[in-house]
């Protein structure tokens, strides 16, 4: 694992924004792309790029890590919505190139197998960006006995649905109880991962993460596995990491 620390949370985003402009202007065409906080940072700086000129996605598709179970697209929270309002609509591309797993499917099983088979076709993809849950998670993958290799619909955590309570007007009642989310070997078929972990709450799982064992009770620490792993950190997620692996 690479390991670039940085001391805000934007310039982890710049930098890991260089990384991506780059893959895609020597032809990316396929992009992994994660909701939550800590990527839109990058997004801000892809979207800044884009506008300035010069940087163009008409190649680009986008698949979404995960979607909630029961969420109409629609929905100002299903990740489908979120990843158009935040990141592809601005930077055009066209929202039949964005694809994410069908969360209110009548056969789930049956969608997530195809969305796995969707991205087998289009894939593998090029550069996949990852956020990392307080628990380890990395996009549904929650902590457990095993890990689910393929998109497969997900249990979500009690303490996951606490922490995005807050984007359901504070009511966990809210937040979903399940997800399809891309498993751990369909994120790690991707050539290249890029991970943002910022703040003092990620300390614990990036620590844990780089030099923890391999271990579906942190599923994050598959990322081990993989051999081109960037992961962008500010001064707080890195502050327990050993100096041996700070650049
Ligand atoms: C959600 C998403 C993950 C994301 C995680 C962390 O659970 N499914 O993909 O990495 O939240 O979110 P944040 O970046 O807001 O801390």
């Amino acid at each position: 694992m690479e390991v670039v620390i940085r001391q805000h949370e934007q310039q982890c985003g710049v930098t890991a924004a260089d990384i991506i402009a780059d893959a895609v202007a020597c032809g990316a065409t396929t992009l992994g792309l994660a909701t939550g906080s800590s990527p839109l940072s990058v997004y801000r700086e892809l979207i800044r790029r884009h506008r300035k000129g010069g940087l163009t996605f008409a190649d680009v598709q986008a698949f979404l890590l995960d979607e909630y179970v029961g969420l109409p697209p629609g929905h100002p929270q299903s990740y489908a919505h979120v990843i158009r309002a935040e990141f592809t609509d601005h930077v055009g591309i066209a929202s039949d190139r964005v694809h994410s797993p069908d969360g209110i499917a009548e056969d789930i099983f049956g969608a997530a197998q195809a969305y796995d088979a969707l991205i087998t076709d289009a894939g593998p993809i090029d550069v996949q960006l990852l956020g990392i849950g307080a628990n380890g998670h990395i996009g549904f993958n929650e902590p457990g006995d095993e890990l689910a290799s393929r998109t497969h619909r997900v249990k979500l955590a009690d303490s996951t649905r606490r922490d995005n309570a807050g984007l359901f007007a504070g009511d966990i009642s809210k937040v979903p109880r399940e997800a399809l989310s891309m498993g751990m070997g369909t994120i790690l078929k991707a050539a290249t991962v890029i991970l943002i972990a910022t703040g003092e709450r990620k300390a614990q799982c990036v620590e844990q993460m780089v030099h923890g064992a391999v271990t579906p009770r942190l599923p994050a620490s598959f990322l081990q596995l993989h051999r081109d792993v960037e992961l962008y950190l500010d001064h707080s997620a890195a502050s327990r990491l050993s100096p041996r692996s700070r650049p």
